[in-house]
């Protein structure tokens, strides 16, 4: 496979390179080390910029969250189950080298760098609405394109119903790994249709920049009308099925997060109502607002699931 590097990318790494005095060692190198340690500041000004043109269709009328909350308060379990955790322990996470393998039911399984990855689509940036499965909302500007490209590019067989995501598991730099709470890998699943629905997003970057590592860098999927839980984080395997993929969440806890999960503000998780969400940012009084069928995202996707009963697969 070609390795292409988008001039923009390389020239951004470049000026990142100089700003550190560190050109002359990159000379020859390639490969996207430079940010591995600029992560490691753990300071979203230091990441390198992610040129990106927004996407018309896709912009959430809501207010965007602070870039301080989506980076602060996260869901990221390999790192803990606090939301400070990840923002204080995922510079420990190595994203390079990285490659990501797609493999299964497809006619051409491939492993790509992220430079590959970067390098197959214009880069846009779509405004989505995250909700989490735990009541809180965000807004968020993310970079990246619709996961249909890739999947196209392996060339998937008429028998991938399903597609399974491999999030990455470094039991040495992932202190979370340590409590068993789910099992590690991180996985998650879509069937085919929902994973080549335009809507469903490959993400490299947030806010203008290359991913921190604490929102999953390199990169992850964004599935704005399922529960946040689905949009897996650092992927490293997506693997093309027959059979419905096991997912963590679901062999954790298969009565409370189901495989389709997609945001219903009528059918409430066994320990609590799903019908109001907080916006986070707003502060811990503001009140509740409503939630909306598909996380708002009806019009696009209700069609998806004609004739099930969605109390059943939640
Ligand atoms: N991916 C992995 N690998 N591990 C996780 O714990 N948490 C999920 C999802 N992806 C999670 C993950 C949950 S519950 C949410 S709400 C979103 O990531 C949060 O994404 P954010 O931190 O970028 O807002």
């Amino acid at each position: 496979m070609d390795k292409v590097t988008p001039e923009h990318i390389w020239q951004n790494r470049r000026q990142v390179l100089q700003r550190l005095g560190m050109a002359a060692a990159a000379a020859g190198t390639g490969g996207f080390w430079s940010r591995t340690i600029l992560a490691a500041t753990q300071s979203h000004d230091d990441l390198a910029t992610l040129n990106s043109t927004p996407n018309t269709d896709y912009q959430a009328s809501q207010k965007q969250t602070q870039e301080s909350d989506v980076t602060g308060y996260n869901n990221f379990y390999e790192f803990g189950t606090g939301k400070e955790d990840p923002a204080k322990h995922a510079h420990r996470m190595v994203i390079e080298p990285w490659t990501v393998r797609i493999e299964g039911e497809v006619h051409k399984p491939a492993t790509f760098s992220i430079d590959d990855l970067m390098g197959l689509s214009g880069m846009q940036e779509r405004i989505y609405r995250l909700r989490c499965v735990e009541g809180w909302s965000m807004v968020i500007p993310w970079i990246g394109y619709s996961l249909s490209v890739l999947l196209d590019r392996v060339q998937p067989t008429s028998n991938a119903k399903y597609v399974e995501f491999v999030s990455a598991r470094q039991p040495d730099n992932m202190p979370g790994l340590a409590a068993g709470i789910l099992d590690w890998p991180y996985t998650e699943g879509l069937r085919m249709d929902e994973a080549m629905h335009p809507l469903a997003m490959l993400v490299f970057g947030v806010y203008g920049k290359v991913l921190p590592n604490q929102n999953g860098a390199p990169l992850r999927l964004a599935v704005p009308w399922k529960y946040g839980f689905k949009s897996a984080k650092s992927l490293v395997a997506i693997r093309l099925l027959r059979d419905q993929p096991k997912t963590s969440w679901s062999s954790a806890a298969p009565n409370e997060y189901g495989f389709y999960a997609n945001v219903n503000p009528d059918v409430p998780h066994p320990r609590w109502s799903q019908a109001t969400e907080r916006i986070i940012g707003e502060g811990m009084f503001a009140p509740r607002v409503k939630t909306q069928p598909f996380n708002g995202y009806a019009d696009e996707v209700a069609q998806l699931y004609q004739g099930m009963d969605l109390s059943r697969h939640f």
